[in-house]
């Protein structure tokens, strides 16, 4: 059953009737309260969207435009100030509708490691499924299998403190907690946030992977590459509202509308504008590395595109071992990437 928003608004500064009646005895009047919602727009303006079974969302937006304050109604975390939202057929308004639908969609925030609290990984992972009531050979199949899911061995972590874990494994460890729960829907706030180049990649090929599994993501991502590489649809938000929704290629093909929202187009897209200027068009859009490396080769007619992939993973791999030995020089990676590889590679036409 699809995820449903209708007209959904939110107001950080809304007090309902009900709380009104309740903070009025303890603090006399809500002048306050009014002169901040005078100031401060909706957090969420009129959202109307629906999310079908097992699509791949990928949402964008500039800081402030309202993506985790959506992304927090999708389990009635936050409530509407106006508008619905309908969960597997069920109206979040209701509070048992909203516990019935916390078993089915699990949400990381951004940074979900901070969240970890257990003595022990075993513990914290099977925290969520303990809780559902199950006995404990169903918790503890749970929990081996959310923690091979996300790539860690139950043998050598479970025991462990999660602080005594990685920056990348303890995410891995919070990704397997909601994992546990078998959730059908998964939200993630910047879910590769913070990680160094090898951990966004396994972290991208995690919910890559889980959204091939018949999962329904939910992906707030500031990186258009990643949108690009796996989102089916995205969204873009600004001040609150829907600005685009579409395909990537659809979205991705304003650039200029994308700008003027302080919002990028991925590094392919780039590539392909660049090469147009110097005379190097390509029939089709552009958005992912897969398509750069076919357009090349089907331009240059020189090398095929998996020679061309071939090369840009190389760079990758250079790029992610300079960054275990060194994470400072991660820095420097805006200045050469695999697309320049792979432009490079074309530049030899121009
Ligand atoms: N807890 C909060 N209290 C009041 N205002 C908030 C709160 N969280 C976010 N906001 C405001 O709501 C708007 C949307 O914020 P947010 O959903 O966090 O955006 P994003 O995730 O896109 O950066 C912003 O104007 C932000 O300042
Ligand atoms: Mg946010």
């Amino acid at each position: 059953m699809p995820i449903v928003f209708e007209h959904v608004s939110y107001d950080y500064n809304y007090v309902s009737p009900k709380e009104k009646k309740r903070g009025s005895k303890q603090t006399d009047g809500d002048t306050n309260t009014s002169a901040q919602a005078l100031r401060t727009p909706q957090a969420l303006n009129d959202i109307c969207i629906e999310i079908p079974d097992g699509q791949f969302v990928g949402i964008i937006g500039h800081t402030g435009s309202g993506k985790s304050t959506l992304i927090q109604h999708i389990n009635g975390l936050l409530q509407p100030t106006e508008g619905r939202v309908i969960v597997e057929g069920l109206d979040l308004a209701e509070r048992a509708n909203r516990r019935l639908v916390r078993k089915h969609v699990g949400i990381a925030f951004q940074y979900p490691e901070y969240q970890l609290f257990a003595t022990t990984v075993e513990e914290d992972v099977s925290f969520g499924p303990r809780n559902l009531g199950l006995d404990s050979a169903e918790v503890d199949r749970r929990v081996r299998n959310a923690l091979e899911r996300v790539g860690l061995e139950y043998d050598l972590v479970a025991a462990k403190s999660p602080f005594h874990l990685s920056g990348g494994q303890q995410r891995r460890v919070a990704l397997a907690g909601i994992l546990a729960m078998e959730p059908k829907t998964l939200v993630l706030d910047e879910p590769m946030a913070g990680l160094d180049p090898k951990g966004r990649a396994d972290t991208l090929a995690l919910v890559h992977r889980l959204h091939a599994e018949g999962l329904t993501v939910v992906m707030v991502s500031h990186s258009m590459e990643d949108v690009a590489e796996n989102a089916e649809r995205v969204l873009v938000l600004e001040h609150g509202t829907i600005a685009m929704d579409g395909k990537p290629d659809e979205v991705f093909s304003h650039a200029e509308e994308l700008r003027e929202m302080g919002l990028g187009i991925p590094q392919a897209t780039k590539f392909q504008n660049l090469l147009a200027k110097k005379g190097f068009e390509f029939k089709e859009p552009v958005h992912t590395l897969d398509d750069l490396a076919n357009a090349i080769a089907l331009k240059l007619g020189k090398r095929t595109k998996e020679e061309y992939l071939a090369k840009a993973a190389q760079v990758s791999a250079e790029q992610n071992e300079t960054a275990q030995a060194d994470p400072e020089a991660q820095k420097n990676f805006k200045n050469y990437s695999a697309f320049d590889a792979l432009t490079l590679e074309a530049g030899e036409v121009s």
